[in-house]
């Protein structure tokens, strides 16, 4: 029997139809951006300060939201049957795995036996190590992510020079969804969460926390009030759009036209999800 991830997912656009009615993205060249959901905006965010005009694909997986839950194993292959099928559409100038549970499983696989080339974002460990002066680091991720070797190889070597507390959270992920979508967020249950991982001195000490996850930097105000002591913020989407721009022959006068198209695994609830990506600028 065909497992689920032996099919290519479809792709749907945001008004409810098959992304394959948009052939004349072939001659576009689009950054394509794939995440299980909306934290790529992140990665978009700073692309877009990099190079404002550029052609932007992005991939919500919104069928098989969330990663964090899933096998690195099983998120690879999903990542790899996407842009398998994407890739048989256009012709990418540039696929950022804006996903850290996608991206460390792709490291842990390792990358080079990818069938595509992609740039990844993995959760800047060591700039926070470097970063912290009191070397109290809290580093919030998924349970996908925080399983992965190359983070927990990651996590041993920096405890040598500072206290480093893991948080799986789930929650947060589905905070930033919410919130992206116009609901009322409520941080109590993160904040429940964070009493079983650390004594109220340990959470005043932290004076940098890792967003290791690209849904996170959504919501650094609410989490301020939860580490209040914290001035460093680490993400990873501001290094991947500098390496994208640095590897790439796009230049902020080189597009004509502006195309940024968002597409979606779930066609069920695209058109809803599309509020999201339109008030974002997408199409
Ligand atoms: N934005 C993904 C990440 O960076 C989301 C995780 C999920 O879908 O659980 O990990």
């Amino acid at each position: 029997m065909n497992s689920p991830l032996s099919n290519t997912p479809k792709l749907w656009l945001g008004n409810g139809s098959r992304f394959d009615e948009m052939q004349m993205l072939k001659s576009k060249r689009p950054i394509v951006v794939v995440d299980s959901g909306v934290g790529g905006l992140t990665v978009v965010r700073e692309l877009e300060k990099l190079i404002p005009n550029a052609n932007i694909l992005y991939l919500a997986d919104n069928a098989w939201f969330p990663y964090g839950s899933k096998t690195g194993a099983d998120v690879v292959q999903r990542v790899e049957k996407l842009l398998d099928g994407l890739c048989t559409k256009v012709e990418p100038e540039a696929i950022v795995v804006a996903c850290n549970t996608a991206s460390v499983a792709i490291v842990d696989h390792g990358a080079e036996n990818l069938r595509h080339k992609c740039f990844l974002v993995t959760p800047q460990i060591n700039e926070a190590v470097d970063a912290s002066k009191t070397k109290c680091i809290a580093f919030l991720a998924t349970a996908g992510t925080l399983k992965s070797n190359h983070v927990i190889q990651s996590i041993a070597r920096s405890r040598v020079n500072a206290a480093v507390w893991p948080i799986a959270t789930q929650t947060l992920v589905t905070l930033a969804e919410e919130m992206l979508a116009g609901g009322e967020v409520s941080f109590e249950d993160f904040e429940e969460l964070i009493c079983l991982y650390l004594t109220e001195e340990q959470r005043l000490s932290i004076d940098t926390v890792v967003l290791g996850c690209t849904h996170f930097p959504l919501l650094i105000d609410g989490l301020r009030r939860v580490f209040p002591a914290a001035d460093n913020w680490i993400h990873s989407a501001r290094k991947v759009a500098l390496q994208v721009v640095a590897s790439t022959d796009i230049t902020s006068d080189s597009i004509d036209e502006v195309s940024k198209v968002a597409t979606y695994t779930r066609e069920s609830d695209a058109v809803k999800y599309h509020q999201v990506f339109s008030m974002n600028g997408f199409c």
